[in-house]
Parts: C-alpha cells; sequence; structure tokens
C-alpha cells in the first residue's frame, strides 16, 4: 500500500514549480526585514560567507515539500536536517499526538523532568522497545541534541568520578559549552571559545574514513587510528585511560562527512572502555530513529554503547525532544544530573508515541531501506561523472562528495550545484569537514513521495551532468 501523501496544496502546479528565480522580490525584502529582528544562525554575517545555506524564507510546508513567500516550490531532500523524518505537518502525528495528551490529561507542556508523568513512562517503554537490550536502559528526556549530550557527559562524569574525556575528531556534538569542548570540527569554534572551553579534553581521530590519515581507501584499512592513534598516542602521551570518564563519539558521522563508523572501530573503543571502566556515549542524534535504515546505527554492529543519545525527529515533528540513554547500571549510580524544563514535555511525549505508532503502521524502516536502495542505483552512475568523487551512506542518510581525488575538494563546484539545485526548486544543504566542505547530503523524509524523490535526483543528475 502506497504511503499516504498530505501536500495536495503544495502541488497543484506541479513540483517542484518556480514561479521566480530564488530568492524572488518577496523572499528578498523579507531576509532584510528579518535581519532587522532576528539573530537566527541563518542571518548571521560570518567572516567567512552570508552565514545561511539558501536564501529561502519560507511560507508553508507540507510532507516533502516547501513553499517559499514568493509562490515557489521546492522538494525537499533535506527533511528540515532530520527533524521531519515523518514529513513536515504530519497529519497523523498531530492529530495522533493531541488524542494520547488528552488521554494523559495535560495539553503541550508540564515541568516533566520534576513530577512523575505516566505518559513519561509509556513513551519510554515504546522507545525502549526498539533498542537491543532496551531494558537495560533508562531515559533521560532533554530538548535538544546537545542538552541529551551535556546529559551523557555529566553522568559520565559523575558516575565514574573522573574529570577527563576522549572526544573523537569529526563528530558534531552540539552548540552548548560541554559539546563545544568535547567538539573538535572547526578550528573557528575552539578559537572564539577558548576561555569557556574545558582544558580536560583530549581528541583521538574519529572515522573519517573518507580523509583517512592513515590509509588511502577503507578497502586498505589499517585500523590505525584507533590501534595506534588512540592507544599508542592518546591513552600513552596524553591521558592514562584511569583518569578517563567517557568516550564521545557520533558512531556514524553525519553531517561532517556522512560515514558510518566502521565495525572494528566501534569493537576496538568497545573493548578499551570496558577494560578501562570508561563509558562509551555515541551521539545518535541525527543518525538514529530510523535514518541509517535500522532503529538504531549500534544495531548494525551489535556494540552496546553505554550512553547513547538522540533528538531531531524524537519529538515526531512536532515538538523538540531529545533523550540520552543510559544503562541502568550507571543510573542505579548516579542521580540524574542534568535537569531541564521543558525536557519530555507531554506535546514532545505524546509527538514521539504518535511517531512510533505512525512507523510501524506504515512500515518506515522497510521504506527508508527502500528509499535508500532506490537512491544507490542512482548513485551508480553518478561517480561517472568527472566531479563525483564519492557517493555514500546507508539508509536516508546519504551524500555525495565533489572532488578531484581524495586530496583535492572542490568546494566551489559543490556551491555552485547546490545553488543550481535551489534555482531548479531542490533544497539540499552541504557538509564536510575543514577543507574538505565538498559534499552534499541527501536525507528526504521517510514519507517522501516516490515521483518527487526521482524529480529530485533526476534533476541533480542532470545538472551535474552539465557541470
Ligand atoms: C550529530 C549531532 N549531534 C548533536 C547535535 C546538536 O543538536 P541540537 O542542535 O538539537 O542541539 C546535532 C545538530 O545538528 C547533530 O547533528
Amino acid at each position: 500500500m502506497a504511503l499516504k501523501d498530505w501536500s495536495d496544496d503544495l502541488k497543484s502546479n506541479g513540483v517542484p514549480f518556480i514561479y521566480c528565480a530564488p530568492p524572488g522580490p518577496k523572499s528578498r525584502d523579507n531576509i532584510l526585514e528579518a535581519k532587522k529582528y532576528v539573530t537566527s544562525y541563518w542571518a548571521g554575517q560570518g567572516k567567512s560567507g552570508n552565514g545561511w545555506d539558501l536564501p529561502l524564507t519560507v511560507k508553508r510546508v507540507a510532507n516533502s515539500l516547501i513553499e517559499d513567500v514568493d509562490g515557489n516550490v521546492y522538494i525537499d531532500l533535506n527533511s528540515g536536517i532530520s527533524t521531519a523524518n515523518f514529513g513536515y505537518n504530519n497529519p497523523f502525528i498531530w492529530s495522533r499526538a493531541q488524542k494520547i495528551m488528552e488521554e494523559y490529561g495535560i495539553l503541550g507542556i508540564f515541568p516533566s523532568n520534576d513530577y512523575n508523568l505516566p505518559l513519561m513512562t509509556a513513551a519510554s517503554k515504546k522507545i525502549l522497545s526498539t533498542v537491543p537490550n532496551g531494558h537495560r536502559y533508562r531515559v533521560h528526556y532533554a530538548c535538544d541534541g546537545t542538552e541529551a549530550n551535556e546529559a551523557a557527559l555529566k553522568t559520565a562524569i559523575s558516575y565514574t568520578g573522573r574529570s577527563c574525556v576522549v572526544s573523537f575528531m569529526g563528530s558534531f556534538l552540539g552548540r552548548t559549552m560541554g559539546s563545544l569542548s568535547c567538539m573538535a570540527q572547526k578550528s573557528r569554534d575552539a578559537d572564539t571559545f577558548r576561555s569557556l572551553r574545558s582544558s580536560n579534553i583530549y581528541f583521538a581521530e574519529g572515522a573519517n574514513c573518507p580523509n583517512c590519515l592513515f590509509c588511502d581507501s577503507p578497502d586498505s584499512c589499517n585500523g590505525y587510528c584507533i590501534e595506534k592513534f588512540l592507544k599508542d598516542r592518546v591513552l600513552t602521551f596524553q591521558v592514562s585511560p584511569e583518569e578517563v570518564a567517557a568516550f564521545i563519539m557520533e558512531p556514524y558521522i553525519t553531517g561532517g562527512l556522512m560515514n558510518p563508523a566502521p565495525q572494528e572501530f566501534l569493537k576496538c573503543a568497545r573493548e578499551i572502555c570496558d577494560q578501562y571502566g570508561i563509558v562509551l556515549i555515541f551521539d545518535e542524534v541525527q543518525s538514529g530513529m530510523g535514518r541509517s535504515g535500522r532503529m538504531w546505527v549500534h544495531e548494525h554492529h551489535g556494540i552496546e554503547p553505554d550512553i547513547f543519545t538522540s533528538a531531531k525527529s524524537l519529538g515526531g515533528g512536532i515538538s523538540p525532544l531529545s533523550a540520552a540513554f543510559i544503562k541502568e547500571e550507571i543510573m542505579e549510580e548516579v542521580p540524574a544530573y542534568h535537569g531541564s524544563t521543558y525536557g519530555g514535555a507531554p506535546i514532545s511525549l505524546a509527538g514521539n508515541m504518535a511517531a512510533m505508532e505512525y512507523m510501524d503502521q506504515n512500515k518506515l524502516l522497510e521504506r527508508v531501506n527502500k528509499l535508500g536502495k532506490i537512491i544507490e542505483n542512482r548513485f551508480l552512475e553518478w561517480t561517472d561523472y568527472s566531479n563525483v568523487w564519492q557517493t555514500r551512506g546507508w539508509g536516508l542518510l546519504k551524500a555525495v562528495d565533489f572532488r578531484e581525488d581524495k586530496n583535492k575538494p572542490l568546494v566551489d563546484y559543490k556551491n555552485k550545484i547546490q545553488g543550481e539545485l535551489f534555482k531548479k526548486g531542490v533544497i539540499t544543504m552541504s557538509g564536510g569537514q575543514g577543507r574538505y566542505l565538498s559534499m552534499l547530503r541527501i536525507i528526504p523524509s521517510f514519507t517522501i513521495p516516490l515521483d518527487q524523490l526521482s524529480i529530485g535526483l533526476d534533476i541533480f543528475e542532470e545538472i551535474i551532468s552539465k557541470n
């Protein structure tokens, strides 16, 4: 049975529909107006550029479509950076969440961290049923991905009584000071906030396989990143493993590279943690909730983290929700050190429960794999284009990396392709790391209609074939 689409209003002129070259006059005016009042990220004038990926002023959204204020309708291959896994304005999730809230007697928000709410227990039971050995975890709710990571770090530090953390370079962890201290993605962040960054963080090489320092391709992987660099350098020259409270990493580096860590990498990290009593934290903020083709990335590997975090679409796309899933033996020892007034608000928990029902009813995990396969089949031909160096990713966490060769990223070319896609009505987001900001992500909603996905990919291919 085909999945129901609810974007009729937006697709009455066909999709994509470019009425005037974006950004159109209303969008431009709106952006100038907004800059007088708001300080959102996109409005910032970064030293290096405009401060936003695409000059898009959104009027309304439905499923995988975005209409701008000039009447242009775009196919969104970015799903609001994974916040809209279930499509924008999903009518089932909205109405079901409302019913769930009514059933539990609280609408909207409530200081859920401070009282016992049966709704929280019900939501936790359901989400934990999707986690391997879920009965061994407890859920701590917060609002943002970064907050869930703060909760994870604070818990690991208080549990172990140790003060150092080893973070794996390349992961994105968040923008609050704890997460930011643990993040080595942009030297600019370190430079700007040095005074507030903890000096107890040590950096190991992450699973940055496409940019590997030690071997040319995953086929010739010698495991030096973890075997030699982590063990023989970081844990020998810089910090003793006995001092380390936690390892923190994205097991599937998303925006920074779109690369799943090899099984051996994660296995080796797990073994070191077991040997020295270190808490292993996986950030699945973007890669969790089904994006990789399985509900959780660590499921692919059969490796259990002690704590893992999730956010983005966790609240079903109707309200912010993040969570740190913490092993019971840790929670038995320490109180929940993190707290958040709105964490686990009834509307977010109800959104989560409704989304879980929606996933089950529509067999969405199967759909993620089916759509992922369709993209992969298209990718097979794309590497013939001279500027496409690699295509990669699992499920609906995919990217196209534009380089001449491994060491020659085509950043300007990538920007050009992204701009051309935008002009033709397809939204993508860029990504990468350091001087390798050379990839475009393809992370559509799980609910994107097949024809819209195909049209989006056709336009993508047409543009790279002509440029
Ligand atoms: C992998 C990952 N971790 C953490 C975060 C931080 O989440 P938030 O922006 O909700 O704080 C993000 C956000 O982009 C992310 O992609």
